[in-house]
């Protein structure tokens, strides 16, 4: 294994932590929520669930014909482009060939017109081949996966925007490649993939068998609203009762659950809980209901949920002084303002706009290339050391 101990903790793929949440049992769930990994043993649709069958799905295409608002928006965003084929132009089409060294090793990535090829060589030594899938939807950064007689492995490099170009993919940082099969990438473990595949892409696991290649690619309509057969049939029946009941609508979800409900691939508060101590570190940043959830908005106020200030059928909004309104919902906007709103959260003695800029701080991960948000809101002091 690449993914060897001897490294710190934040310079280890987030992959393993995913993989630790399905089984591991933390000592420390907390009161309400739970992990993803009994969420979906649970009845009821939740994502990434396993056992629907093939026929219970239909496509986006099929949601577009009566909700052609949302699919044209959804379309846009990050997650319906979180997992491209190998074979489609859309992770490689601006930038035709990316190249790299690594020690001994030169790579190659290039776009043939009909996929994406992948080379790597040292000396008179090369292996080549199709790259299979592309993960990511590349603003942050995207690793590739190739797929030989069945086996899965991880690409040794990705590509991040921030570099305009190929780095080590995070995780596989424990010491130079020993050979050139080696420096093609990191085996998969076959629970790995499934989980990859499932946070990545809709419908890869049908009936709790992996099939990738029938996957649709990145998270789509029945990703998040589980498979929407029985709900598309009621609807052309103009049976609106039953077609509501056939469908997950997660804005009928409690906060809490709401929150566990995206936690489902941005990992819920108790999958965090369970991950074995000691190994999150500021990767936790990247982990946004437990941030959240450890909020004084969250634990006294209530009601705040990923769906406040996001619309997951939109792109994120990067205009910070966007979210100033919904902080206003609870906060006085002035101290002036306190005597009349009783019911209201206190005013900033500092600034009324641009709350965010503050409160939500921004961390480097530079194993990852990017910038990630704080999601514990919270009084930000200078020199403060990452509250974990
Ligand atoms: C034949 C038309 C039709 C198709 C196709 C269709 N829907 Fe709907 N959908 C409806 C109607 C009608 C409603 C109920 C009234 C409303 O909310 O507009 C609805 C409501 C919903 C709701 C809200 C349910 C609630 O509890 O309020 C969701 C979520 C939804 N649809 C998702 C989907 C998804 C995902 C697909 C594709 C798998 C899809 N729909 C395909 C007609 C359709
Ligand atoms: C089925 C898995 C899945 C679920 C469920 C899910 N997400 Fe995501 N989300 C992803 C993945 C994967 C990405 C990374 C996209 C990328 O950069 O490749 C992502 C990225 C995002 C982003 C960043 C978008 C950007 O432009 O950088 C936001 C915001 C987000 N998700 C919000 C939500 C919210 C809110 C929910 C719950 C309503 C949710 N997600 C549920 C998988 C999921
Ligand atoms: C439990 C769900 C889950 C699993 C499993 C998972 N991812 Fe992700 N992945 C996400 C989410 C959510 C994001 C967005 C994170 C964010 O923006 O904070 C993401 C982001 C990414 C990105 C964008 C770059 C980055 O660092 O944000 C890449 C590339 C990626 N994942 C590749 C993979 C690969 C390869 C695997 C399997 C080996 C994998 N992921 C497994 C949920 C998952
Ligand atoms: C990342 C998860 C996610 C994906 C992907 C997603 N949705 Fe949703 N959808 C939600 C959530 C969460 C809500 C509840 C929003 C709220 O109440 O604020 C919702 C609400 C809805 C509703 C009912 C409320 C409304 O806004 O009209 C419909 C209809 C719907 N989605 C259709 C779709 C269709 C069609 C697609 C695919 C094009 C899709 N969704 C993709 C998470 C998702
Ligand atoms: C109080 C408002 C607020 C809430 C609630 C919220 N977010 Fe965010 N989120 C933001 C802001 C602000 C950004 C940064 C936008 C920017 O500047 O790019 C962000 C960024 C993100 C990103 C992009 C990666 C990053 O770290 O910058 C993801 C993914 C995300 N949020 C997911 C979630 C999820 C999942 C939840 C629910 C647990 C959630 N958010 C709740 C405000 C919020
Ligand atoms: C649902 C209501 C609600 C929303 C929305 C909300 N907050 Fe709060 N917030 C509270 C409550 C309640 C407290 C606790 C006040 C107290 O301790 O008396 C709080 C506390 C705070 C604190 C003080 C934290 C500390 O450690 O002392 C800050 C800073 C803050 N909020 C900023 C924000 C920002 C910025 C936003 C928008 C991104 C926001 N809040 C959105 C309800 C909310
Ligand atoms: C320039 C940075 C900055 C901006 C912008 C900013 N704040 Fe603050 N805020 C602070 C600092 C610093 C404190 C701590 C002040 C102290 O304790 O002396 C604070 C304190 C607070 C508190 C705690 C007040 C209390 O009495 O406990 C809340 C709530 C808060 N801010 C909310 C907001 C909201 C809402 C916005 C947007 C309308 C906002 N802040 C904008 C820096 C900022």
């Amino acid at each position: 294994m690449l993914r060897s101990t001897k490294f710190p903790a934040y310079v280890l793929s987030l992959c393993l932590l995913w993989v630790g949440s399905a089984h591991s049992q933390g000592p420390s769930q907390p009161a309400s929520g739970m992990t993803t990994h009994d969420r979906i043993q649970a009845a009821g649709w939740w994502p990434t669930r396993r056992d629907a069958s093939r026929k219970e799905f239909v496509g986006s295409a099929r949601c577009a014909d009566c909700h052609s608002d949302i699919y044209a928006r959804q379309a846009q965003t990050s997650m319906a482009k979180a997992g491209n084929p190998g074979s489609s132009t859309a992770g490689l089409q601006s930038r035709p060939t990316l190249s790299a060294r690594q020690g001994q090793y030169m790579y190659e990535i290039s776009n043939t017109g009909s996929g994406s090829q992948y080379r790597v060589w040292s000396g008179q030594d090369q292996l080549a081949g199709p790259l299979n899938w592309i993960f990511g939807a590349g603003d942050i950064g995207q690793t590739y996966i190739l797929e030989r007689g069945g086996n899965f492995l991880e690409s040794h490099v990705s590509y991040y925007p921030a570099l305009h170009g190929l780095d080590l993919t995070p995780g596989q940082m424990a010491g130079p490649p020993k050979n050139l099969k080696q420096a093609v990438g990191h085996p998969m473990e076959e629970e790995d993939t499934r989980l990859c595949f499932g946070c990545h892409t809709t419908g890869s696991m049908i009936t709790d068998r992996f099939d990738p290649n029938q996957a649709t690619p990145g998270v789509t309509c029945e990703a998040c609203h589980g498979p929407g057969a029985k709900h598309v049939a009621a609807a052309q029946a103009n049976q609106v009762d039953r077609a509501v009941k056939a469908i997950l609508n997660p804005g009928r979800l409690k906060p809490a659950d709401q929150v566990d409900y995206c936690g489902a691939c941005h990992r819920s508060s108790a999958d965090v809980a369970s991950f074995p101590a000691g190994t999150l570190g500021l990767l936790g940043v990247r982990f946004q209901p437990y941030r959240l959830q450890k909020s004084k908005c969250w634990r006294k106020g209530g009601g705040i949920t990923c769906l406040s200030c996001h619309d997951p059928h939109q792109q994120i909004v990067r205009d910070a002084t966007a979210y100033d309104k919904y902080c206003l919902t609870c906060h006085q906007a002035s101290q002036a303002e306190a005597k009349s709103a009783v019911a209201k959260a206190p005013a900033c003695p500092v600034n009324s706009v641009n709350c965010v800029s503050c409160h939500m701080k921004k961390y480097d991960i530079w194993a990852a290339h990017a910038t990630f948000t704080d999601h514990y809101i919270r009084i930000v002091r200078a020199g403060e050391k990452y509250p974990e």
